[in-house]
């Protein structure tokens, strides 16, 4: 007897076309988030050694990436700051001066370019002398007493004309202090991004590049998860929700893929993945040595990640995906 198959999948994959009109998903430039870093100083554009096409930019040069971030299509940034190393301090107040570095990006975006969504990222790490993203007393990172500065960093980079806050930094309850703050000030209609899954992962490495944000001493296991745990995942969630986050970070992306489903499946809030620092750089990598097709990588594995349930993705390739995505269309 021959051997028919009675299934035929390969029907519904035979064209081009046949397999466009039953794809499942969709990657696009409106799901991006593209990250940007604003460095103190004048003229400077360093390109970050460990991620190559990303830069560190004075304010006097974030107009040219703006200009360029906008005329691709990409509809929202989220803003880093690197200030000078002398103008760090234990308690990292430069995070909420009011003409701080994330505070004049905002402005100058807002008044700028007004229908971009400007994300103000909201951590302490980049502006403590120590590298921590909380207080600390001796080796120890305070939780309480690292509550309040992020409450007032928030409401400093909402009265600059932040659209989204989006708090980093695993302190327990910082979701909570930050919505209070928030509303206190009068920001009641401004939303809150949480970091609420957040691993301690090796991938951030080039990130503390980027930012110049390394800890100064010990690691930031004591606040970050476990990458080994699931349930613990669901704990952070759901606090976050109910100290009423209004979207939902996994960070990072694509070793916890499991995570952005399990997150996606059980809260009703956006979802956004965070492609990382280190995921980037691995694909550059090997991609500037022609190992692999770039294109085809990227494109490969953000499809992945919305697949995998996420609304958003923070990425260092949102320039070359939006400019993929104009090309293909
Ligand atoms: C700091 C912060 C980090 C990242 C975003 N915010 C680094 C860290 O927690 O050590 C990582 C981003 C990346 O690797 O791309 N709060
Ligand atoms: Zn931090």
């Amino acid at each position: 007897m021959k051997n028919i198959p009675f299934n035929r999948h390969r029907r519904l994959r035979a064209s081009a076309g046949m397999r466009a009109l039953v794809r499942e998903t969709q990657l696009h430039k409106e799901d991006l988030i593209y990250p940007i870093f604003v460095i103190d100083g004048k003229n400077v554009k360093n390109e970050i050694n460990s991620m190559p096409g990303i830069y560190q930019l004075s304010m006097d040069n974030l107009g040219a990436e703006m200009d360029e971030v906008v005329s691709l299509g990409i509809k929202s940034v989220i803003l880093f700051g690197v200030p000078f190393d002398h103008d760090k301090d234990e308690q990292g107040t430069g995070a909420f001066h009011h003409n701080g570095l994330v505070q004049e990006a905002t402005r100058f975006i807002k008044k700028q370019y007004p229908e971009v969504i400007v994300i103000a990222d909201t951590c302490l790490c980049e502006y403590t002398s120590h590298g921590h993203c909380g207080v600390v007393e001796g080796e120890k990172i305070l939780n309480d007493a690292s509550l309040d500065l992020l409450a007032k960093t928030a409401i400093s980079q909402a009265e600059a004309g932040a659209d989204i806050i989006a708090p980093s930094n695993m302190m327990d309850g910082f979701v909570a202090a930050i919505r209070a703050g928030l509303d206190e000030a009068g920001y009641e209609d401004i939303p809150i991004m949480s970091y609420a899954v957040k691993y301690a992962s090796a991938f951030y490495g080039p990130f503390r590049d980027a930012a110049n944000g390394a800890p100064q001493f010990g690691d930031r296991k004591t606040y970050q998860m476990d990458p080994a745990n699931r349930l613990e995942a669901f704990r952070e969630a759901e606090s976050d929700v109910a100290e009423g986050a209004d979207f939902l970070i996994v960070k990072p992306a694509l070793s916890y893929m499991d995570i952005i489903r399990d997150v996606k499946n059980n809260f009703n809030l956006p979802i956004v993945s965070y492609n990382v620092s280190g995921e980037y750089s691995m694909v550059k990598a090997a991609a500037q040595n022609g190992w692999i097709d770039e294109k085809a990588i990227v494109m490969e594995m953000l499809t992945g990640l919305k697949r995998a349930g996420s609304d958003l993705i923070i990425t260092y390739f949102s320039k070359e995906v939006a400019r993929w995505i104009n090309e293909d269309n």
